[in-house]
């Protein structure tokens, strides 16, 4: 049987520094389901269903069967029991990501010591790439191109009423 993880975020929206990790995370495991999950500390700018369809414009061209998407709203260790999946896969850029990631992963430990977490470091290139800090630049006119897929890209202008540039 294949090794399966859960990839699971807010992607609100999904950034090249998640794909970065999709596609590392496929060298590890034979399938990766990328889930969209509740995290109550945030404020999402996309509907769950914008950011499953951008999930899915942005991985259609390495998607080989072997990745999904999904959405769920309840906790991430029932879903990964449910999906027969062993792992729990998330990136890790600075230090500053620790503590954070330290204590869900320790959570998710108590709640389910069958699901393993398993850490990859974000690639150099995206150590400073996240979605809040893209969220931020984008609608006071920062130049964000370089961290997004080309299709997020165009919906953030959108969202945010900014003309091409
Ligand atoms: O991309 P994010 O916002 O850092 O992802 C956090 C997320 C959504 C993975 C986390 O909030 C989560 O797992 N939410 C589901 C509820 C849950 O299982 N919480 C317990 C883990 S502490």
């Amino acid at each position: 049987m294949g090794k399966t993880a859960i990839y699971p975020g807010s992607f609100d929206p999904v950034t090249n520094g998640h794909i970065d990790i999709i596609k590392r995370g496929l060298i590890l495991f034979d399938k990766i389901i990328v889930t969209i999950l509740e995290n109550p500390a945030k404020k999402s700018l996309f509907t769950i269903n914008e950011r499953i369809e951008l999930l899915k414009a942005s991985l259609k061209d390495i998607e080989n069967g072997n990745i999904e998407i999904a959405s769920y709203g309840g906790l991430l260790v029932d879903y990964a029991v449910k999906r027969d999946a062993q792992a729990i896969l998330r990136g890790m850029r600075a230090v500053s990501d620790f503590d954070y990631e330290f204590q869900m992963a320790l959570m998710n430990r108590k709640l389910n010591r069958e699901v393993q977490t398993v850490f990859l470091m974000t690639g150099l290139r995206w150590i400073f790439t996240s979605s809040s800090i893209i969220k931020e630049a984008v609608q006071f006119g920062g130049d964000i191109k370089s961290m997004v897929p080309p299709v997020v890209y165009e919906e953030l202008k959108k969202k945010y009423n900014l003309s091409n540039r």
